[in-house]
Parts: structure tokens; C-alpha cells; sequence
């Protein structure tokens, strides 16, 4: 984490966890134990039915609120979608763009994941753009490959303008829910690569102040360390955003 170039973001992926009453009891649980720990920004990505409710909890706090997908066109035939229209109408600020879960099991591709990203970017929206290689691809060494080339389609014909409201979410899938975390140094290396790719395509100045995440059973024991390396700008939390306590700690980390 190098925070005098970059933003530290603690971000949690709710995935398909709270209804909107659930999602209201824990933020109003977490919003005292956060408060006036400032030097992170922290975010909860909530489903859709609970964002309203989740953004209700959170007014006044340093807590905000974001989505977890976000369709490409405005409006139009496209049954279960929502639009970044409707997105920013509500307010939300946030996006996940590409989780490694919507690539797996519901089709998403480099294409889509560009496309969504730049119609949340449109209409005003912050995109925690994640991505990541798989099991194999790590043990086949090509890691750096994968990223680099995701990191290169998925922003494609996205401004330098634009990329100031994008972060990167380094997850390695296949230490998604498994328990299995990246060694620090595996986080440091590959939020590193990413770097390298968007100072290749962007210039230093730009890749410089990119905040890198990285994601993958990140937890209260072992967030510090991860977050002490200097190319971890951040984290997104799955299981750990669930649970007040283990969230908060981890905001104790990137202090
Ligand atoms: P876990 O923290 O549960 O491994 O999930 C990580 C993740 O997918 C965040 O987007």
C-alpha cells in the first residue's frame, strides 16, 4: 500500500448475502465501530433489492454503498439487467464490473466486462474491475499473461480521464471462498504486473495512481500483511465483509 500516491479501498462483496432488513442491521452494527477511520475508503457491494436500504443505513457515515453488476445499455429488452441509469439515480457511486463468479457462471467476457465498465464510467460510476487467473493457469505459469491481457481488453478504449474512477480488483479465482489465500509476496507480484500493463498502456503517472485491490479470502489474520506490500493499494472481501468484527479489523489493517 502506498498511500501517498493512491487511495486505500477496503471494499466487501456481499455476493448474494443480506435482504434489504438484514443489509440495514449490518450496516447500522458496522457504521459505529468504522467511524472516523478515514484514511480508507470503505465500501459494500449489495444486491440490487438491498442497496436502497443499505444506502438508507448508511447515510452520514464514511460508509458507501455499490452494486454488483451493471448492464451496458440504458434501457431496452434485456430481462434481469439493470443500467448504470438506474444505478446513478439512486445513488449508488460504486460498481463491481467482471467478478470472477458472473465470468464463471453466467457467461461474461473480456467484451462484456469493457462494455459494462464503460457505461458505468458514462454515467458517472466508480468500477472496482476485477479479475484474475485460474487454478491451472497459475501451476502453467502463464499468470502474468492472463492478467496482463485481461487488464488490456477489459479497459480497452477506456480515456486516461476515465480510468482515474477505475480500480483494479487483483483475484486470483482460485483463492475465491477456498480459503486458500495468496502468499503476500503472489499479491505484490501480480498487482505489480497489472501495473506494469496499465503504465504500458496509460503512461506512470496514471498506473501510479491506480488503486490496486487485491481479493481472494482476504481475512482479519492475514490482511495486514498483504496490505503492507506496496503494490496492494486495498481489498475486496467476500466471506470476511459478512461479519462486522472481521470487516472492521481489516479496516484496522490499511490504517
Ligand atoms: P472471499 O473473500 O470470500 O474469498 O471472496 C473474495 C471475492 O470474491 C470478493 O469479490
Amino acid at each position: 500500500m502506498n498511500t501517498a500516491k493512491r487511495r486505500t479501498v477496503i471494499a466487501g462483496n456481499w455476493k448474494m448475502n443480506f435482504t434489504p432488513s438484514e443489509a440495514k442491521a449490518f450496516i447500522e452494527e458496522i457504521k459505529p465501530m468504522v467511524a472516523g477511520k478515514d484514511n480508507c475508503d470503505i465500501v459494500f457491494c449489495a444486491p440490487f433489492v438491498s442497496i436502497a436500504a443499505a444506502m438508507e443505513a448508511a447515510k452520514g457515515s464514511n460508509i458507501k454503498i455499490g452494486a454488483e453488476n451493471v448492464h451496458f445499455e440504458d434501457h431496452g429488452a434485456f430481462t434481469g439487467e439493470v443500467s448504470a441509469k438506474m444505478l446513478k439515480e439512486i445513488g449508488v457511486e460504486y460498481v463491481l464490473v467482471g467478478h470472477s463468479e458472473r465470468r464463471q457462471y453466467f457467461g461474461e467476457t473480456d467484451e462484456t466486462v469493457n462494455l459494462r465498465t464503460k457505461a458505468a464510467l458514462a454515467a458517472g460510476m466508480k468500477v472496482i474491475l476485477c479479475l484474475g487467473e485460474v487454478k491451472e493457469q497459475r501451476l502453467s505459469g502463464i499468470t502474468d499473461e492472463v492478467v496482463g491481457m485481461q487488464t488490456k481488453l477489459d479497459l480497452a478504449g477506456i480515456s486516461v480521464e476515465d480510468l482515474k474512477n477505475v480500480i483494479i480488483a487483483y483475484e486470483p479465482v482460485w483463492a475465491i471462498g477456498t480459503g486458500l489465500t495468496a502468499t503476500p509476496e503472489q499479491a505484490e507480484e501480480t498487482c505489480a504486473v497489472i501495473r506494469r500493463v496499465v503504465a504500458s498502456l496509460y503512461g506512470d503517472d496514471a498506473a501510479e495512481a491506480m488503486t490496486i485491490q487485491y481479493g481472494g479470502s482476504m481475512n482479519d489474520k492475514n490482511a495486514a500483511e498483504l496490505l503492507a506490500k506496496t503494490n496492494v493499494d486495498g481489498g475486496l472481501i467476500g466471506g470476511a465483509s459478512l461479519v462486522a468484527e472481521k470487516f472492521t479489523a481489516i479496516v484496522d489493517a490499511a490504517q
